[in-house]
């Protein structure tokens, strides 16, 4: 089987497709430029890496059976295009788990504790007797009420940090109760409006749908507390950046850590990078060596599993699978 891999395979891992499939790859810089895609994956059947597959690129790429995306979220696949072509979308879930929940604490943690800003002003030579006044008086993270939006994989990871390591008291809203997790850990499940007003920090954990898009609006923030920091270390769209700015500027919250944008890369004229009580980071939430190979090898053994016939280990639309099985059974 042919495999395009959209970003050069790390090594141990081109051996391992190579060991299934013929592979070819980009090596360059950035996202494979889509003339090189069409030409150098035109006869491949799998994909692997990390790119926004669109419907009209499906169409240009027919032979295309398996797109095998780096990364949980799949938001810059067209999935429903994906399953209307036959074509299996998977995706790296659980290896980057615990990896974007400490992101989102250390956010979390460097908001309420002015990290970033006190490392700004020590290092700008402002720390002298006499000097500006250096006590940078923070907000305390242990004890503190945590509020979770989305108690997914993720979610409950950040939760756990929470409540065991922190002794926070976790509310949390979900679509989905999870009355396991509400027993042994103690969390409360609550609706929205009570998480905003309760919580001394919000994390959202929600993945990016069109039910999800802008579930942090203006009402939203003013419901929660003066003195609350909210957190994204899940997806740009969960939030609108224009009213977060409006309410930071405002201080209608007290700040924020940010690590994933509405626009990405994000502008760097974005108001929030010159606000002293945002932490902002370029979405690294699962930014660390060991995890970034966890997630290329995840997605490299779906291909090979797929290329040897035993079907792909994490499909994000299996519908297609069931698809597949019936319509072999029926020929
Ligand atoms: C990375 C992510 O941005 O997994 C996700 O959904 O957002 C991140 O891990 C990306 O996928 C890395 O390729």
């Amino acid at each position: 089987m042919k495999v395009y891999a959209t970003m050069k395979p790390a090594p141990g891992l081109l051996e391992r497709l190579q060991s299934a499939c013929e592979v070819s790859y980009w090596e360059g810089e950035g996202p494979t430029p889509h003339e090189v895609l069409l030409r150098d994956a035109a006869e491949a059947e799998a994909t692997v890496g990390h790119y926004h597959w669109t419907a009209d690129l499906m169409d240009k790429l027919p032979k295309l059976r398996l797109i095998a995306n780096v990364g949980v979220g799949v938001d810059h696949v067209d999935v429903p295009a994906a399953t209307a072509r036959g074509i299996i979308v998977t995706n790296t879930p659980d290896v980057l788990t615990d990896t974007t929940a400490d992101l989102a604490f250390a956010l979390l943690m460097s908001v309420a504790r002015r990290v970033t800003e006190a490392d700004r002003f020590i290092r700008a030579g402002r720390w002298v007797p006499g000097g500006a006044n250096a006590t940078f008086l923070g907000r305390d993270v242990h004890h503190g009420t945590l509020g979770i939006v989305g108690l997914g994989r993720i979610g409950s990871a950040v939760a756990e940090r929470g409540a065991l390591g922190f002794k926070m008291k976790v509310l949390y809203y979900d679509v989905v109760r999870r009355e396991d997790l509400e027993q042994r850990f103690g969390y409360r499940f609550v609706d929205l409006d009570t998480l905003l007003a309760e919580s001394d920090f919000v994390s959202l954990h929600m993945p990016s749908l069109p039910s999800t898009y802008h579930m942090i609006g203006a009402a939203e923030l003013a419901k929660m507390k003066p003195t609350a920091i909210l957190i994204n270390a899940g997806r740009g769209a969960l939030v609108d950046e224009k009213a977060l700015i409006a309410a930071l500027k405002e201080g209608r919250i007290a700040g924020a850590g940010v690590d994933v944008f509405e626009q990405e890369p994000a502008n760097p004229d974005n108001p929030l990078f010159k606000m002293e009580n945002v932490v902002a980071t370029p979405h690294i939430g699962s930014a660390t060596a060991a995890t970034r190979y966890a997630m290329a090898q995840l997605a490299v053994e779906n291909v090979v599993s797929f290329a040897l016939g035993k079907g792909p280990l994490t499909p994000f639309n299996p519908e297609v699978l069931t698809h597949l099985k019936r319509q072999r059974q029926e020929s």
